[in-house]
């Protein structure tokens, strides 16, 4: 036997293997399986089902014809696009910040804020529960991280002494596997008494949250919050991502964020799909206000019945499990039900903690959260109940 099949049987009795299932059809609250299938879908990050919105696909169409499906170089070669620089100031405006940058993904985006302000031997502080592309960011930046319990900013506070002076405090601003929110104004606080640069990352709250869905994190300055990395994977339904900050620190990225110069631009038609997005996200309050009220009937309906949904006020809502194996058959469960809810183990989440991460959309109605509920009810074993 290799050392990967080893290694592979090893992850498999562990219960840890990752399985990829295909689905055949457009992303929606019904994923369709390629052989005729259909699940109702509630673990898809698309939370105002913007993904296959038909005005969405349409710009998306439209940027194809109008500039081409591919961007053809990097930024700094010939791959900058006027459409660009309108996506950036579309962001701009929505958020409070003076400029954009750009990425492909948010996971490079992540990895340009990390290494662009610090340098090797640089103190940071993290959350424990930070998304793991900020974590391998740090690691690659080869930076010193501490990683305090998950929102103690007290405990971060306790951390700091002259002698470990902190360069840059990072934070979620909406935690991705639990759904709850940073304390921003305490982060805030910290950062400005250890004169750290403050840099959030709201992957999970712009659309959601905030005046407009501008977010959880922009609802503070730019002062406050000099660095804020934002995804387009989410609720604005495409791909891609960008860092906004002052002119200062957008023209430092320019020059020196290897994440940034050494590869191909956002596609040119992609961007003028989400600068349609910002704008239909950004006026659609009935998205949010549809989201909202699913959010609300999901937890009602899991306290009467005692399903432990962690403590979550966005489109995020997990049920803690503990075991792996167990949050694995719930999900096989539920799927032969037709529904599709993804097990969370680690090392996504901290050991003993593995969860099923509901998630929810404003595409959803009533009836399927109902159907939602029903189901869990059904299959949730009694000793994982509350109450
Ligand atoms: C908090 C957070 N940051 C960054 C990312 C990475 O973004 P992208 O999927 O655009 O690479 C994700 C998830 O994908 C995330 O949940």
């Amino acid at each position: 036997m290799s050392e990967w099949s080893a290694l592979l049987s090893a992850r498999a009795e562990q219960g840890l293997l990752r399985v990829q299932r295909a689905h055949a059809g457009p992303q929606s609250v019904f994923l369709q399986g390629p052989n005729g299938q259909r699940w109702l879908n509630f673990c898809s990050n698309d939370y105002l089902g913007m993904a296959a919105d038909p005005q969405l696909v349409e710009a998306l169409v439209d940027g194809a014809q109008r500039y081409g499906v591919g961007s053809g170089a990097s930024h700094l070669v010939c791959g900058h696009h006027e459409i660009h620089d309108r996506l950036g100031a579309a962001l701009c405006a929505w958020t409070g910040r003076d400029r954009a940058l750009l990425f492909a993904s948010g996971w490079q985006a992540n990895l340009a804020v990390i290494d662009c302000f610090c340098r090797a031997g640089d103190w940071i502080l993290q959350d424990r529960l930070n998304h793991a592309s900020l974590l391998d960011a740090a690691r690659l930046a080869r930076v010193r991280m501490h990683r305090y319990p998950h929102a103690d900013l007290h405990s971060a506070q306790q951390w700091c002494r002259d002698d470990r002076p902190v360069r840059m405090l990072v934070s979620d601003a909406v935690f991705s596997m639990d759904g709850d929110l940073a304390p921003i104004q305490e982060l805030v606080g910290l950062a400005t008494s250890q004169d750290a640069l403050l840099f959030l990352d709201d992957a999970h709250g712009l659309g959601v949250l905030g005046s407009q869905g501008q977010g959880w994190a922009a609802q503070w300055s730019q002062q406050a919050c000099p660095l804020l990395v934002l995804t387009f994977g989410k609720a604005l339904g495409g791909q891609g991502a960008c860092v906004l900050g002052s002119a200062e620190l957008i023209e430092w990225m320019v020059q020196m964020a290897r994440p940034y110069i050494y590869t191909t631009a956002m596609s040119p038609a992609m961007a003028c799909a989400m600068l349609t997005s910002v704008h239909m996200v950004r006026h659609q309050e009935w998205r949010r206000l549809s989201l909202q009220s699913h959010i609300a009937q999901f937890r009602t309906g899991c306290h009467q019945r005692g399903l432990p949904v962690m403590n979550s006020e966005t489109s995020i809502q997990p049920l803690m499990v503990g075991d792996s194996a167990k949050a694995m058959a719930i999900s096989q469960q539920l799927a032969d039900l037709g529904i599709w809810v993804s097990a969370i183990r680690p090392p996504t989440v901290p050991r003993g903690t593995a969860r099923l991460r509901v998630t929810l959309s404003a595409a959803h109605s009533a009836e399927q959260i109902a159907e939602l509920l029903e189901a869990l009810d059904r299959l949730w074993p009694s000793e994982l109940r509350q109450g």
